[in-house]
């Protein structure tokens, strides 16, 4: 018996992770473990049992519980339709130094979703709200964790979609079950930040190009919305923002490898810490150099590259 134990805790773990647990697959892992000569035991899970919990400078990617980088070695057996998490996920592995197969997923491209970008920002020490991000098929399973991390009210995003069209606040734990029967998206939730202020920082080869003011939203319903629709956007002067905002909203875009860039950021009230929002690669532009500094600060970045 002791030897037993001595054995289970030199054994080597492996996660096999597959895109769906087929009767196929089971087979594989049972044969594996059956032949794994007491060296390694290897674990079958699917991508919608892991749980990324983001947190700058302290983010882990767990499956269940355990944190995937307690694993000897994670073997991707069939990424699917989750391929697209790939990317930030080997960036996790490879900052947790852990062997995974196959090394090819570093070069799939990065995909540029709210819960990857977020996940690289955090790993990176970039200051970002506390996030959590799981598969939809679990949303409801982990609500109380999640509300227990993040305290409510917590917003939540569909990872895929731009311009607050589907930014929604949870104020309770009921709406949990309103936000998944409403929408069939993938979502991140992160704690909600009291704004003081917020700024879009449209980067441009490494330079803050133009800084805008953004509008307080209205919190008061379940989705999130503009306050209002109607007013002008406001121009900045550039040095409007401190250092600090300014060498962190530039660091967030060169993180995600853009040099062209709209990073939001927020001032928290009360605190007045900086936190990174989002940074959107292909930043939407007011087409009027009128009422814009925009359009010029295009053509003034591409004048540059060119020359
Ligand atoms: N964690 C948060 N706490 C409070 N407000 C938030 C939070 N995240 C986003 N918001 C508000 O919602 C707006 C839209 O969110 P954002 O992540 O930029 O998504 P998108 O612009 O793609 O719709 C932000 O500009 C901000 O005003
Ligand atoms: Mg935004």
């Amino acid at each position: 018996m002791l030897k037993y134990d001595i054995l289970q805790g030199m054994q080597k773990k492996i996660l096999v992770l597959v895109d769906f647990k087929s009767s196929s697959k089971k087979k594989l892992v049972r044969y594996l473990n059956a032949n794994a000569k007491n060296k390694y035991k290897a674990f079958l899970h699917s991508f919608t049992d892991l749980y990324f919990d983001i947190k700058t400078g302290k983010t882990k990617i767990k499956v269940n519980k355990t944190d995937i980088a307690n694993f000897d070695l994670v073997f991707v057996r069939r990424a699917g339709k989750y391929v697209r998490f790939m990317g930030a996920i080997s960036k996790y592995l490879d900052k947790k130094k852990i062997k995974f197969v196959d090394p090819a997923f570093r070069e799939i491209g990065m995909s540029m979703d709210k819960a990857s970008s977020t996940l690289r920002l955090a790993i990176k020490r970039v200051p970002v709200p506390h996030t959590i991000f799981c598969f939809k098929e679990n949303i409801i399973f982990n609500k109380k964790r999640i509300i227990q991390a993040l305290g409510l009210p917590i917003i939540a995003k569909a990872i895929l979609s731009q311009r607050n069209q589907n930014i929604y606040i949870l104020k309770t734990e009921e709406d949990f079950a309103i936000l998944v029967k409403k929408s069939s998206r993938e979502f991140i939730f992160q704690k909600f930040i009291d704004i003081e202020k917020e700024y879009r920082f449209l980067i441009m080869g490494e330079k803050v190009m133009v800084l805008e003011q953004k509008f307080k939203r209205n919190y008061e319903n379940l989705k999130v919305e503009y306050q209002d629709l109607t007013g002008p956007s406001v121009f900045l002067e550039l040095d409007c923002a401190t250092q600090n905002a300014n060498k962190i909203s530039l660091r967030a875009a060169a993180i995600l490898g853009l040099d062209v860039a709209g990073v939001d950021l927020a001032i928290e009230k009360i605190t007045r810490k900086v936190y990174i929002i989002e940074v959107n690669k292909g930043p939407g532009i007011e087409p009027d150099a009128k009422t814009s500094p925009e359009l010029k600060a295009f053509s003034d970045y591409l004048l540059n590259r060119i020359s």
